[in-house]
């Protein structure tokens, strides 16, 4: 199978990209951890070690990313896009808030839904959602969509992984 992230993406609408990237190693990571295969993916092996993991990609690259997708591509969907771009975000985030505060059998689960619903979501971005926006936006829409990502996601602002270095 193609990896999702062999799609080649337009200049403008890379900065998402270089993010899914990261994401899909913390999904990978958490994966490994929970597997008890932590080690050979860089990964925690213990279960407060993928929470702390998960919680720090949370607050460094996921809320901000989720936010710009709905706001800067958000205008250019179509309303069933919108709504489940909007409802795999949210679902995510409630994943990841209930995470903390369950036993260890539930935070497992919490945290293997997260990773699971994180490589989904990407694959439908990279594959349809991005692919579509590509197709139907004129050149200075996509300039201006790719000029207030550069401004708005992390990896762009600050050039560096933000997420867990492995
Ligand atoms: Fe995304």
């Amino acid at each position: 199978m193609r990896s999702v992230m062999a799609i080649k993406r337009t200049r403008q609408l890379k900065p998402l990209s270089s993010e899914h990237h990261q994401a899909l190693l913390v999904a990978f990571q958490l994966k490994k951890g929970l597997a008890g295969h932590g080690e050979s993916a860089g990964a925690p092996k213990d279960l407060p070690g993928l929470l702390a993991l998960a919680r720090r990609f949370e607050n460094t690259l996921f809320h901000t990313h989720t936010k710009t997708e709905e706001e800067v591509l958000g205008r250019h969907l179509s309303p069933s896009d919108m709504k489940r771009l909007k409802f795999e975000h949210a679902e995510m985030e409630r994943l990841l808030g209930a995470a903390p505060h369950a036993r260890p059998a539930d935070m497992r689960q919490a945290l293997a839904a997260f990773a699971d619903l994180l490589e989904r979501h990407i694959r439908w971005e990279e594959r349809e959602l991005f692919t579509h926006c590509e197709a139907d936006l004129n050149e200075s829409e996509l300039a201006r969509v790719g000029h207030e990502l550069e401004k708005r996601l992390v990896i762009s602002r600050n050039d560096t992984k933000p997420a867990n270095k492995p």
